[in-house]
């Protein structure tokens, strides 16, 4: 009785150790929910689509700086550049349903 309470303390310690060291994934596209950010679908898609060249907080990287874009243009202009692409900004990154939430969540960044 002692030894299978023994293994099953075991057991647990090992199970919380592999969790433990499987919490540092955060940017691998897995979503834990933890992240604020997540609950728009828009922002969600940005992380996806977006972050790699803009940056994961907005603030631009290989591309430009997109934390005051909805002051600049539109849902519809953010989603024509979307489309069309522009300068270095490959076209099509995301398009129907996906371009369309992250469009108006960028619109309303100002
Ligand atoms: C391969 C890198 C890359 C990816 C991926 C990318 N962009 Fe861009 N984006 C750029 C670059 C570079 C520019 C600057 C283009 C220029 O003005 O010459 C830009 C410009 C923009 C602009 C216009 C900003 C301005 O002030 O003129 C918007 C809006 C934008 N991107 C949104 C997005 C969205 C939304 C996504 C994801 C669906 C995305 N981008 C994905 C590189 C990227």
């Amino acid at each position: 009785m002692k030894k299978k309470l023994l293994t099953f303390l075991m057991g647990t310690a090992l199970v919380m150790g592999l969790a433990a060291c499987g919490g540092g994934d955060k940017d691998t596209g897995k979503d834990t929910g933890t992240d604020t950010a997540s609950n728009d679908p828009g922002a969600k898609i940005f992380d996806q689509k977006c972050s790699s060249c803009h940056g994961g907080d907005l603030t631009g990287g290989m591309g430009p700086n997109l934390t005051k874009v909805g002051s600049k243009y539109s849902k519809d202009e953010i989603l024509n550049i979307l489309a069309n692409g522009k300068g270095q900004m490959p076209a099509k990154v995301v398009t129907g349903d996906d371009a369309n939430q992250v469009a108006e969540w960028l619109a309303a960044k100002k």
